[in-house]
């Protein structure tokens, strides 16, 4: 049996509930989160905002790479446990979040040098170990020799409601469920077809479909794996 702390490497399509089952995870583990989509959105809303995508959704790749190296994404935890994203000293988590955002990214996250850029970002969290990231390419490309693997799906239906109930509950009116199901066909399409690292789960990640699954059940399937092989277990009730 492994001792010691782990990495613990989260992917799967869009709106699965990585993050909300990665934030758990590291919670109940005293390990750190990270979630690398926030960095890709971060970028996105940096080129959005900065003039590098037009309203046709084109990229001007070009210009973009000569500043890249000047974007900063960091995180931040506020009062009320909840972590930021901040953009150049900015909080930009609500901005983020958006389906402007969301309707971009992809194109953004194929771009190999925005890979590259975002990986070195990535790899420097894990000096210690003891992390829990979420996106779609951690047990694959950028941690490869993760510890642990895990590959989440459900329905497209229920990710689809999942994501338009949590943007209502941000007090998003405007963004129907129609539009939200068809960003997320849209975004997993060119995530899974992208040439530089696509959206594929590890040969050796274990799937965990989490359609019709509370977020403790999910838990409790974790700790079925953690603690018989790495002596672990996520205590839900460290949480609040
Ligand atoms: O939360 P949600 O599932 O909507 O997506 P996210 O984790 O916030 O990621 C947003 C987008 O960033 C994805 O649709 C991908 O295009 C990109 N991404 C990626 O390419 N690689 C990652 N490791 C994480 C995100």
């Amino acid at each position: 049996m492994a001792s010691g702390k782990i990495i613990i490497a989260i992917d799967g399509y869009s709106s699965t509930g990585k993050s909300s089952f990665a934030k758990l995870v590291a919670k109940g583990l005293g390990y750190i989160y990270a979630d690398s989509g926030a960095l890709y959105r971060a970028i996105t809303y940096f080129a959005y905002t900065n003039g590098f995508i037009d309203e046709k959704g084109n990229v001007d790749k070009e210009n973009l790479q000569k500043v890249i190296m000047n974007i900063t994404v960091s995180f931040r935890t506020n009062k009320k446990g909840e972590s930021r994203t901040l953009l150049n000293g900015a909080d930009v988590e609500k901005q983020i979040r958006t389906l402007t955002v969301s309707n971009s990214v992809s194109r953004i996250a194929e771009i190999p040098y925005v890979r590259s850029f975002v990986n070195m970002q990535l790899r420097s969290m894990a000096v210690d170990k003891g992390l829990v990231m979420d996106g779609r390419d951690i047990g694959t490309a950028v941690f490869p020799n993760a510890e642990l693997k895990i590959f989440m799906t459900a329905s497209e239906q229920v990710r689809a409601m999942r994501r338009f109930k949590e943007l209502q509950e941000k007090g998003d009116k405007e963004t129907t469920f129609e539009q939200v199901l068809e960003n997320l066909r849209k975004r997993d399409y060119i995530d899974s077809h992208r040439e530089t690292d696509p959206l594929t789960r590890a040969k050796d990640a274990i799937e965990l479909d989490n359609s019709s699954m509370t977020m403790e059940e999910e838990i409790e399937w974790l700790n079925k794996i953690l603690l018989p092989n790495f002596n672990l277990k996520v205590e839900l009730d460290k949480e609040e």
